[in-house]
Formats: C-alpha cells, sequence, structure tokens
C-alpha cells in the first residue's frame, strides 16, 4: 500500500514538473523571433530609454534640479530670470511637437546668454536632446499582436521575406524584384525602407495605411500576393510583428501624423490636352531620362539602378514600362502620392510639381498604359536584369 502510494506521488511528481517544464520552455520556442531580438539593439534601446526617463524626471525637477548643480556665481546672476525660465522648461513637459521643443528651448538659453550661465546653457540643451528623443519616441510593441502576428507570419510571409525578415529567402533566377528585407540591412543606406511611404514627414518610415494596403492588395507584376481573406485583427497583428524587424528604426521614426492629402481629380482628367501635355512634361521633367521614350517602344534606362544588396550583390530596380509592367499602386489617387513622393530607396525620388502637372502626367501614363493593352506599342526589350552590377568595396 505504502508502495504504491510512493509510485503514485512518484507519478504525480513527474507529472506536474512535466507539464511545469513545458510551460517553462514553451515561450521561447514558441517564439524565437520575440526572444532573439539582437542583443546589440535591446542594450542600445534599454539605454535610450533609461536615459528619455530621466530626462522626464529631469523636466518635472525642472529648473531647480540645474540650479543646485551650478556654480555659486551663475546661481546669483540666473536668480533675476529664473522665473521666466522656470515657466518655459516647465511647458516642456507638455509640448508635443519637437518644433516647438525647440523654439522653448531657444527662448531659455537666450536669455540665459544675455547674462553669461554657460554651465546652465549646457545643461539646458542636454536637457532639450533628451527631451526631443523622448518625443521621438513613437512606438512601443504591443506584445499580444507581436505574438500573433508572428504566426501569421511564419504562416504566410516567411518563406518570401524570411524567418529572420531579412527577405534573403528565396532569389528567383530573373527576377528583378526581390522579397523586402524589413532589417533594413540590404539597403545602400543600410536602414529600413518600405517603397510606398506616404508619410508627409519624410524622415518617418512608412504609415500603417501602406502597409495595409501593400498586405491587403498585394503589389501588382511582383511576387508580392495580396492577403485580402485577412481579418482586421491580423492585418493589424502581423503589421505589428515585421515592424520589431525593424525595432529600432520604427521606436524612433514611427509615423504620427495622416499622410500627404490627394486633392480631388479635376473634371477634364485624362482629356487628349491634358495627355498631351503630361506628354511634354514626361520629358521636360526629366521622367523619360529613366523610363525611356514608352510610348514609341523605347526600353527604359538599363542597369543604371542598384540600391538593394542581396547576397552580396547589388541588384537593379528597372523603371516602369507603363506599356506593358503592371503599375504597383495602379488607383489614381495613388498615383498622385506616387509621383509627388516618389518610390522610397529607389532612384525615382520626390517631385516637387504642381497638381495640374501631376495630373497630366498620370494622364500620359495611362494613356501610354492603354495602348500597350491594344496592342500598340511592342514589348520592349528589356535591360539584361540578371547581369547585377557587383557590389562595391565598402
Ligand atoms: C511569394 C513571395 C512573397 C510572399 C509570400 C509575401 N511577400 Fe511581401 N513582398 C514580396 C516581394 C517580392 C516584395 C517586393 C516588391 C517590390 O519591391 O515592389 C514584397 C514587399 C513587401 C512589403 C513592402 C512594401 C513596400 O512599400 O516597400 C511588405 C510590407 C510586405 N511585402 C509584407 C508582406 C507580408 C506581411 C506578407 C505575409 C502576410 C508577405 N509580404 C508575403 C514577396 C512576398
Ligand atoms: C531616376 C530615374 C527615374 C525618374 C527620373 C523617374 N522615375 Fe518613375 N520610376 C523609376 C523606377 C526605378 C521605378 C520603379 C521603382 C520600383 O517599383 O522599384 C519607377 C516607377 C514609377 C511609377 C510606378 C509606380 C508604381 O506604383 O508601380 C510611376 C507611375 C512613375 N515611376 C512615374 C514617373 C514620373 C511621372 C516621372 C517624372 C516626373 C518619373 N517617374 C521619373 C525611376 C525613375
Amino acid at each position: 500500500m505504502k508502495q504504491v502510494l510512493i509510485a503514485a506521488l512518484i507519478t504525480l511528481f513527474l507529472l506536474v514538473g512535466g507539464v511545469a517544464l513545458t510551460f517553462a520552455f514553451q515561450t521561447p520556442e514558441d517564439n524565437p523571433r520575440v526572444f532573439n531580438m539582437e542583443d546589440a539593439e535591446r542594450e542600445e534601446l534599454a539605454y535610450r530609454v533609461e536615459t528619455v526617463r530621466s530626462a522626464d524626471e529631469l523636466i518635472s525637477g525642472g529648473i531647480d534640479l540645474l540650479m543646485a548643480n551650478a556654480p555659486r556665481e551663475e546661481q546669483a546672476a540666473v536668480r533675476p530670470v529664473l522665473s521666466t525660465v522656470r515657466a518655459n522648461l516647465a511647458k516642456l513637459g507638455q509640448i508635443t511637437e519637437r518644433e516647438e521643443n525647440n523654439r522653448m528651448v531657444d527662448e531659455s538659453v537666450n536669455a540665459l546668454r544675455a547674462i553669461n550661465a554657460p554651465s546652465m546653457q549646457t545643461a539646458i540643451y542636454r536637457l532639450a536632446d533628451h527631451h526631443d528623443l523622448r518625443l521621438r519616441v513613437r512606438w512601443e510593441p504591443d506584445m499580444e499582436k507581436v505574438n500573433t502576428g508572428w504566426e501569421v507570419y511564419q504562416q504566410n510571409c516567411s518563406t518570401c521575406h524570411g524567418a529572420n525578415g531579412d527577405g534573403d529567402q528565396i532569389t528567383p533566377e530573373g527576377l528583378s524584384v526581390f522579397p523586402r528585407d524589413f532589417t533594413g540591412q540590404s539597403h545602400r543606406s543600410r536602414s529600413v525602407v518600405f517603397k510606398f511611404n506616404t508619410s508627409d514627414r519624410p524622415d518617418m518610415l512608412a504609415l500603417d495605411e501602406d502597409l495595409r494596403k501593400t498586405i491587403r492588395e498585394g503589389l501588382p507584376g511582383t511576387p508580392m500576393p495580396g492577403f485580402s481573406d485577412f481579418s482586421d485583427e491580423e492585418l493589424d497583428a502581423v503589421i505589428e510583428f515585421i515592424k520589431t524587424f525593424g525595432y529600432a528604426a520604427w521606436k524612433f521614426n514611427h509615423p504620427s501624423g495622416a499622410g500627404i492629402s490627394v486633392p480631388e481629380i479635376p473634371a477634364d482628367f485624362n482629356s487628349p490636352e491634358s495627355v498631351d501635355t503630361g506628354r511634354e512634361l514626361f520629358v521636360s521633367r526629366g521622367c523619360q531620362a529613366c523610363h525611356g521614350d514608352v510610348e514609341n517602344g523605347g526600353p527604359p534606362l538599363a542597369n543604371q539602378v542598384t540600391d538593394w544588396v542581396y547576397h552580396g550583390e547589388l541588384r537593379p530596380i528597372v523603371p516602369r514600362d507603363y506599356a506593358h509592367d503592371p503599375i504597383r499602386r495602379p488607383a489614381i489617387e495613388d498615383m498622385f502620392k506616387t509621383i509627388r513622393l516618389g518610390v522610397k530607396g529607389t532612384p525615382m525620388l520626390a517631385n516637387n510639381i504642381s497638381d495640374d502637372d501631376t495630373w497630366d502626367l498620370i494622364a500620359y501614363v495611362l494613356h501610354v498604359k492603354q495602348l500597350g493593352i491594344e496592342g500598340k506599342v511592342k514589348l520592349q526589350e528589356r535591360p539584361a536584369e540578371a547581369e547585377a552590377t557587383p557590389a562595391p568595396a565598402h
């Protein structure tokens, strides 16, 4: 009886232990990506977050802390302007725009410059830098979404974009378009780049709306498929997850505003006159220099474009042949944004042109596309896509 009891106890112990062990080891194995976050990145961020936190404390402690640390003679000199500086710094904590932050700091420093208080000036600048950093922190991953997103990603995206998000998973021969690297390592600039980024601030990354559109609708003419059957929850989760590949970049460069706005499509859009004006603009604005004389079957400029590196080689990005290549963002409003803002991370730069000119250019591009559909423009001789320019030594 005793033996049976002991045996039962041992079994129970093993069972409980087994269950506990399973739980203890489950999370990292279930979600290797989240637990393998680059150590260096973590350290850097931990440091920066800590800096930001202490800046917040400094701001709430305000000028008194700065005063206590300033040399005696400065303290005496500062006293007359103290209330102005105090009021300005108190406002810093509530400011949410970087420009205003900087203006407020300049005001405070100028007041101190007038009375020669160099150590206080330095301290205020340092405080302002820290505060600026705090204003830049625009994103923290929502771990619940990240975990769901990891599953969605593994099932639908990693075959192309790679388990590490570096897009180096498949390199189909003869393909000029490679899966996006979400870590940023394969772009010449060594930074996270999304081609379709309609944020109104050029220093910020793509809007969630841009990513949603790409994932829902896909990118025609490339292997990137559309996932129209994703629920809103799956879509949001996978977006949250792919941001973790470029954690630091997203953290400090997450857009917070809206995208650029598109004016109403004019009533005479697509008229023969607007196509003619568009044709002229296409030459005078330099579009033809890259895209070629598409309307007359001219090929796009070959291999001049090599911004993305795959397997150590720079790869060409070939300008669109409007007559035959699908346009990735084909909606007219989206083309407006693309022509205005450019295709990020490619030589197709932003264009500072009027609304009217933009509409005329779109009308011309669509006109050429129509000629292609009707078979009036011959398929062009393609530039040798496989012959990528070798990567330069760094
Ligand atoms: C069959 C391969 C393939 C699969 C599967 C795939 N992608 Fe892509 N994806 C691509 C390619 C190729 C590109 C690059 C297209 C380009 O540069 O125009 C791309 C580009 C992207 C971009 C960048 C768009 C931009 O503006 O630069 C995002 C975001 C993206 N994919 C997300 C996803 C997500 C999320 C999934 C899974 C739900 C997924 N992709 C599945 C091939 C794929
Ligand atoms: C320096 C070369 C260059 C110049 C100049 C240039 N483009 Fe492009 N353009 C490109 C490249 C390269 C792409 C393809 C980028 C990609 O999708 O990877 C492109 C793509 C496009 C697209 C397709 C976007 C999509 O959704 O697929 C449009 C439309 C376009 N260009 C219009 C224009 C117009 C209009 C002008 C003149 C105002 C212009 N481009 C000037 C290189 C150029």
